[in-house]
């Protein structure tokens, strides 16, 4: 059906059930928009979909395999189709721009140094940021930093990409840059989730959007849906009236 489909998904810290029952799909090539008040539980569920976290019960397939019982070398499979876009960036301080996109390759594939380099020059290319190689991360700009972050996360060619709040406190340019770069995985035919507050790249980017609210997906829609049902749940919450 879907290339990541999450069913019944159920998720507790201790005491605090956090996802009572969690059921959507992503087509391939769609950009699915996850949002919600802080604190719902969208990062869990992007970590959940990479396995980094296990739901206490449901079922997450990504390209017709449960990943919810894989072991962690089945699941180092599954990772590299996927890319996951952390908050932060989360970019190795100690090493140049280089060292940084040359991480993920080395890690998983055993390329060669100019195959290695040739990657890691489009990459920065793509995103702008030609010429940056050597620096550090201290050295850059926060929306250069993000984009650097970005730019790895797509070292492996990824198939999904999966962004956590990727613009946030971006300056209008950066956001832009994000945006175009979501635009053109997304015409490659890559799927992807895109968990933000950011409206207007929400917007710009997605073919649909869920609303995680109390536990459960409580609205969802394709965006003209969405823009014409202007006392939905999700229209009110864009618009500041829920939360
Ligand atoms: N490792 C963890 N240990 C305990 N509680 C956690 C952990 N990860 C997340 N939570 C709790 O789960 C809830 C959802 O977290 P999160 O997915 O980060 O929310 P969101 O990304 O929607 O803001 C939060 O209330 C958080 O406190
Ligand atoms: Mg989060």
């Amino acid at each position: 059906m879907g290339i990541i489909e999450v069913k019944n998904f159920k998720k507790s810290f201790g005491k605090k059930l956090v996802h009572r029952d969690v059921t959507f799909y992503v087509h391939k090539g769609e950009c699915l928009g996850l949002i919600g008040g802080s604190g719902v539980g969208k990062s869990v569920i992007l970590r959940s979909l990479i396995g980094l976290e296990k739901p206490d019960s449901g079922s997450i397939v990504i390209d017709d395999q449960e990943i919810t019982s894989m072991d962690e070398r089945e699941l180092s499979e599954i990772r590299k189709k996927m890319a996951y876009v952390f908050q932060g960036g989360a970019l190795f301080d100690s090493m140049t721009v280089y060292e940084n996109l040359a991480y993920p390759l080395r890690e998983h594939f055993k390329y060669s140094e100019s195959e290695i380099r040739k990657r890691i020059m489009t990459q920065l290319e793509e995103f702008g940021l030609s010429g940056c190689d050597q620096l550090f991360p201290g050295n850059l700009s926060g929306g250069m930093q993000k984009r650097v972050g970005l730019a790895r996360s797509m070292m492996m060619e990824p198939e999904i990409v999966l962004y956590d709040e990727p613009t946030a406190g971006l300056d209008p340019y950066n956001t832009k840059k994000i945006q175009e770069h979501i635009l053109r995985l997304k015409n490659k035919g890559k799927t992807s989730i895109l968990v933000t507050h950011d409206m207007p790249t929400a917007f710009a980017v997605c073919d649909k959007m869920a609303f995680l609210l109390d536990g459960v997906i409580s609205a969802q829609g394709t965006m003209s849906e969405l823009e014409k049902d202007s006392a939905g749940l999700i229209s009110r919450f864009i618009n500041g009236e829920a939360s």
